[in-house]
């Protein structure tokens, strides 16, 4: 088929010729190489295909980035987008027809659809500006990290350094007490006071030279049997307090991939303030389960124990936050900040949930296969 007579329209005379007939002038009708056809066709056919794809695009990367509030800017964009690309389809349709209504109402709606881009787009325009670049970003991690990782080595050395003193401490107290006797009751109590400070103290630098230990730690990742660690664990506790009523329930075959270490460090954690906080009750109950699987696998750790207040649960993870006092039940408060880190350095996630005196859940993701 020729594209029709309205092509004459490159000349606007043409199309007023053939609507009034008073025009004497008649129209000058270009006619059309193939060439020159398909220089139009095909840039048109082009660029209405990518009008069709830049919105998916567009609409892809605002489900992804939903941190981006562009999305008013997105939808008025692709609208505009969609609307040229129509023009563009529309044009080689008037190639063979008429329809120059139809091109009009689509332009129109394209006029409409790019006022809210510009201005949308302009008003946007500072928080665009401010975006960091990939290599800004990288720039703040590698001093981020630099940062993290004196403050680890300052931590571990200031940890290290402690020791020494807090020994001597320990050991003049001793010797005090046998250069004092006999001693006065009084006397005693207040050396004694001074040893369990010592060894209050001791326990926290250990506990925190385990914590730095662990973000310096190179990972060995492999396959680990969680069931197997917790079983193992399990035991352990059983054989120091056989006089507990403790009832495990830990499925078999659950496995992860990572540091073993690391990861029986995380159990041993987890299981231990299970058995911890349910010291004081008659029948307790610890549960390890799987509760989704997946490449990121989600664990629980449940029992039903003391729990706690959930008000208070954004302090569990960071170091030295305790929920019970020493009276109730004693610890040095770094276990949980030990197992968020480890969780963390395995690409993970972990959050808790809880009652008072009816128990507490630590779930916690860990990766089930090597990471691509
Ligand atoms: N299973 C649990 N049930 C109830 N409370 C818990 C449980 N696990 C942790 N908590 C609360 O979170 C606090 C922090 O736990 P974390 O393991 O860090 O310290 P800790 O057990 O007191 O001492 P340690 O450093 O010896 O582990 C606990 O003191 C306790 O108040
Ligand atoms: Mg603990």
């Amino acid at each position: 088929m020729e594209p029709n007579a309205p092509l004459a329209s490159i000349d606007p005379s043409a199309g007023l010729a053939t609507l009034g007939s008073q025009t004497t002038v008649p129209p000058e009708v270009h006619t059309w190489s193939a060439g020159m056809l398909w220089a139009n066709v095909l840039p048109d056919m082009l660029i209405a295909a990518a009008c069709l794809v830049i919105p998916l695009v567009l609409l892809r990367l605002a489900s992804r980035r939903t941190d981006l509030r562009f999305n008013s800017l997105l939808v008025w964009t692709c609208i505009f987008i969609l609307a040229c690309g129509a023009i563009h389809a529309v044009e080689i349709w008037n190639l063979w027809h008429t329809h120059y209504w139809l091109e009009g109402g689509v332009k129109i709606a394209a006029a409409v659809a790019a006022v809210p881009v510009a201005v949308l787009l302009w008003r946007a325009l500072p928080q665009l500006l401010s975006l960091p670049s990939q290599e800004q970003l990288r720039d703040t991690n590698d001093s981020l990290a630099r940062a993290n990782r004196e403050l680890e080595s300052f931590t571990a050395s200031v940890s290290h350094d402690l020791r020494s003193p807090l020994t001597s401490i320990a050991g003049q107290a001793g010797l005090l007490e046998l250069s004092l006797e006999p001693c006065s009751d009084d006397q005693r109590k207040r050396l004694q006071r001074i040893q369990a400070g010592v060894k209050q103290m001791s326990e926290l630098i250990e506990a925190l030279l385990l914590l730095s230990r662990i973000s310096r730690h190179t990972l060995r990742r492999e396959s680990v049997d969680l069931s197997a660690l917790a079983l193992e664990i399990a035991g352990d506790l059983q054989q120091q307090a056989p006089a507990r009523q403790v009832e495990f329930s830990v499925p078999s075959g659950l496995w992860v991939h990572g540091d073993r270490r690391l990861i029986g460090n995380l159990l041993s954690n987890l299981i231990g303030n299970a058995w911890k906080f349910t010291g004081k009750l008659p029948a307790a109950h610890i549960e390890l389960s799987l509760v989704n699987t997946g490449p990121m696998a989600e664990f629980r750790v449940r029992d039903n124990g003391a729990g706690f207040d959930m008000e208070h649960a954004h302090r569990l993870f960071k170091p030295f936050q305790r929920l019970h006092g020493p009276s109730e039940f004693e610890g040095t408060g770094i276990g949980l900040a030990t197992v968020a880190r480890i969780v963390e350095r395995h690409g993970g996630r972990i959050w808790a949930e809880a009652t008072p005196n009816a128990g507490a859940a630590f779930h916690f993701t860990l990766p089930t296969a090597p990471l691509s």
